[in-house]
């Protein structure tokens, strides 16, 4: 179908495909929608970001209002729906890519919290309506479920007179697919322990594992992560597990291949990567247990024997039958995984090297679940917020600085599963990065104790980023602190 009036400006300059152009082969809804999207987000930004009058918040509702009218006119209609992780324009699903990835999940996100799962829009739709519904749809709710958000969103905009959406709630198969997420993610979780768990042991015992195993759990998590990470990367944050040899190979595994779909590599790399990350700390299954768990300070010879673990997992991968199944960079990140991005760290080389990208992301990864955890000799885990910082501004750490933010940019400067206090008095543990770039440091915090104290079960979601009818923020963090101090299992959150 084509356009049945000239398109403005923008929309031409996001339609028109060139002989080069990788969408070439889009259908018109398809690239319409993408362009759709932008300017949704975009206009979503500036009204959060400007006072109404500003040019910038008019330009954006300005061109969100020609777009819609232009597909309406090309199409006959026009219909946002999502459904899990997807948003269809027309029926038609769009691509998601590495471009469009913070609009589509802050507009997923958005939809989520309001209960809203399908928007219709009138060809009378005016940039008002549009500046009414979208400061509606990112005003903060209260502590509702988000059935009564939709009736509550509902009644706002027939308040205002605005007759141009036509809304509905999610299919009733969206809220089952988000539970089913949850608990496909606990499933992932769980079954990669076990099989870590049955690696080290074995390996331990000199008999071979079953690799075939690992590759199924490892395709897991990597399947997982493509499509919805937030739950299995939510899971990381139960720490205080006492199996900590297993949590952290997992937890390693998770982060690193969360770290490496942000950097866009494809699914075989992901695999391979995900492989090497499991199997990086397969040497300490040769350095005997008493030493690993050692309480007290190491004498020179103990530090010695778990400096070795590289290298001896470069033997045990060696050793493993199957290992032709088992890529090479395996061996290299367990080597190197260590040596610091400057070759400060161990085992020392003799010759200048550089350090494979996949052992900089699990260097990355490695070092922020270590530092993180509760280990028989780290009995009070150091703040995740902490570290990030630590791992950032601290050069003698030896992460690489982009791949530092890559990882930042996934768990946001205060990382999941931190507890933090907020200028209402309220406890708060940090649940996911908040999808806008500029708001890093307000992620979405689940609530878990009054102004006065009284800790909360489960608790409830906000957005830091949420700014009261004065405009200012609703809430603010104002510190971190240990969850230990106030009895908190962290963990308990997110079982
Ligand atoms: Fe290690
Ligand atoms: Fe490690």
């Amino acid at each position: 179908m084509t356009a049945s009036r000239p398109l403005s400006a923008p929309a031409q300059r996001n339609l028109t495909a060139s002989a080069g152009d990788p969408n070439a082969g889009d259908s018109y809804i398809r690239r319409a929608g993408r362009s759709l999207i932008y300017s949704y987000h975009a206009a979503l930004r500036a009204i959060k970001l400007y006072p109404v009058e500003n040019a910038a918040v008019q330009r954006a509702l300005a061109e969100l209002t020609t777009m819609s009218r232009e597909i309406i006119a090309a199409e006959g209609e026009l219909e946002i729906r999502t459904s899990g992780e997807f948003i269809f324009v027309n029926a038609t699903r769009l691509r998601l890519d590495l471009d469009n990835y913070a609009s589509f999940s802050h507009l997923l996100s958005l939809y989520r919290r309001a209960g809203l799962g399908t928007q219709q829009i009138d060809a009378t739709v005016t940039a008002r309506d549009w500046l009414v519904f979208l400061s509606l749809l990112q005003t903060a709710p209260g502590n509702e479920e988000p059935e009564q958000r939709f009736e509550i969103l509902h009644a706002k905009l027939d308040a205002a007179g605005i007759r141009a959406f036509t809304l509905a709630r999610p299919a009733e198969a969206d809220e089952d697919d988000k539970e089913k997420s949850k608990e496909r993610a606990k499933r992932t979780y769980a079954q990669s322990v076990a099989v870590t768990k049955d690696l080290m042991t074995a390996v331990r015992f000199g008999k071979s594992p079953n690799i075939k195993k690992i590759k199924r759990v490892v395709q897991g998590i990597v399947d997982q992560i493509l499509n919805e990470e937030t739950s299995l990367v939510g899971l990381t944050a139960i720490r205080d597990y006492d199996e900590y040899t297993f949590t952290h190979s997992v937890n390693v595994c998770i982060f690193s291949v969360a770290i490496g779909k942000r950097l866009g590599l494809t699914k075989l790399q992901l695999y391979d990567l995900g492989m090497a990350a499991l199997f990086h700390d397969i040497g300490k299954s040769r350095v005997p247990s008493e030493v690993l768990n050692k309480v007290e300070g190491l004498t020179d010879e103990e530090w010695k024997q778990i400096a070795a673990h590289p290298w001896m997992g470069v033997l045990c991968l060696f050793q493993l039958r199957g290992t032709q199944d088992l890529h090479y960079r395996a061996m290299i990140v367990a080597h190197e995984h260590h040596m610091k991005v400057d070759l400060t760290g161990y085992p020392r080389t003799v010759r200048p090297r550089q350090m494979s990208v996949f052992s900089k992301i699990v260097a990355v990864a490695d070092g922020f679940d270590a530092a993180t955890s509760r280990r028989s000799y780290q009995t009070t885990p150091l703040n995740p917020a902490d570290v990030m910082k630590e791992m950032r501004d601290n050069a003698r750490r030896g992460m690489d600085p982009v791949l530092v933010k890559a990882f930042v940019n996934l768990t946001g400067i205060y990382p999941i599963g931190t507890l933090v206090v907020l200028d209402t008095f309220e406890l708060g543990l940090v649940h996911a990065g908040n999808p806008i770039a500029e708001m890093l440091s307000r992620p979405i915090v689940r609530i878990i104790s009054d102004a006065r104290g009284n800790i909360l079960f489960p608790g409830y979601l906000v957005d830091l980023a949420d700014r009261g009818q004065d405009g200012a923020f609703k809430r603010t963090i104002i510190k971190t602190d240990q969850p230990d101090r106030y009895g908190i299992r962290v963990g308990d959150y997110f079982i």
